[in-house]
């Protein structure tokens, strides 16, 4: 099987840093993007883009910047990228709203357009939003900020299918499940949680899966289609 090249964000922890192990273990050639950086995954003999916050035109622009000056072509881009705030109606925080959407919603779109010349024909966006981000599975409310962070991802991911499905780039956004990472350790502990590297298995399967075909879906990694 050709190996591919693999650039993904948010790879410092959690299901970031879980797929770049798991695609580096069977031979990809991953680019890991992380906020800060990873000695770890350097050691593991990733190519590791320190620095790279999503919501800094600069920082992403730099990165698109090394790529095209390494000739980098990309056959998937992962944005993995995210955080998570609490918040209850009558006590929104809207600075903290705006940080969410900035890194949720604008991050993932700032990188891809930036990346854009780096995608061809037959490459492979995914965008992990979230199942919270669903408009048809709301059914308790609650979490303004990242709720609506992630259904503007959805929306987002949803326009660059459009965009970039004549240029043969197949875009996915995709739920990895309910995942024990540092975002989800303040949730009570009685759910039916799974392991990063369980999540990160589905998530590939899914990007391995993808064509033009299947592209412009919402997708948990257990491969169910979700409603947006
Ligand atoms: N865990 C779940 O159950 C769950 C469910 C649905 C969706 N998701 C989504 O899955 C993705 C990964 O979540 P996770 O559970 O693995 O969380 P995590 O362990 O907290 O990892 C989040 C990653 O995003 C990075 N990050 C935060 N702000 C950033 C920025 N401005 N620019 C670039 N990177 C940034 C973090 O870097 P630092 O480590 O340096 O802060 C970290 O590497 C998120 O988009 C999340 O919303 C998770």
């Amino acid at each position: 099987m050709k190996m591919a090249r693999i650039l993904i964000t948010g790879c410092d922890r959690g299901i970031g840093r879980a797929m770049c192990l798991q695609l580096h273990a069977r031979g990809e050639e991953v680019i890991a993007a992380c906020l800060t950086d990873s000695e770890e995954l350097r050691e593991s003999g990733l190519r590791v883009e320190p620095h790279v916050d999503v919501t800094e035109d600069d920082a992403v622009r730099r990165l698109a910047e090394r790529l095209t000056a390494d000739g980098v072509r990309l056959d998937w881009l992962v944005s993995v990228a995210g955080v998570l705030g609490v918040d209850e109606f009558g006590s929104i925080a809207f600075d903290d709203m705006r940080r969410q959407f900035e890194i949720n919603a604008l991050g993932p779109l700032r990188l891809v357009q930036a990346l854009s010349d780096r995608l061809g024909d037959g490459s492979k966006v995914g965008i992990v939003t979230s199942r919270v981000g669903s408009l048809g599975d709301n059914s308790t409310g609650g979490m303004y900020a990242y709720r609506a962070s992630k259904a503007a991802a959805n929306m987002i991911g949803l326009n660059l299918h459009h965009d970039l499905k004549a240029r043969g780039v197949a875009v996915l956004m995709l739920h990895p499940g309910l995942v024990a990472t540092d975002l989800t350790k303040d949730f009570p502990r009685d759910l039916p949680w799974i392991k990063p590297d369980e999540a990160a298995a589905g998530l590939i399967q899914n990007m391995d899966e993808l064509t033009l075909e299947t592209a412009g879906r919402f997708r948990h990694a257990n491969g169910e289609d979700l409603p947006w």
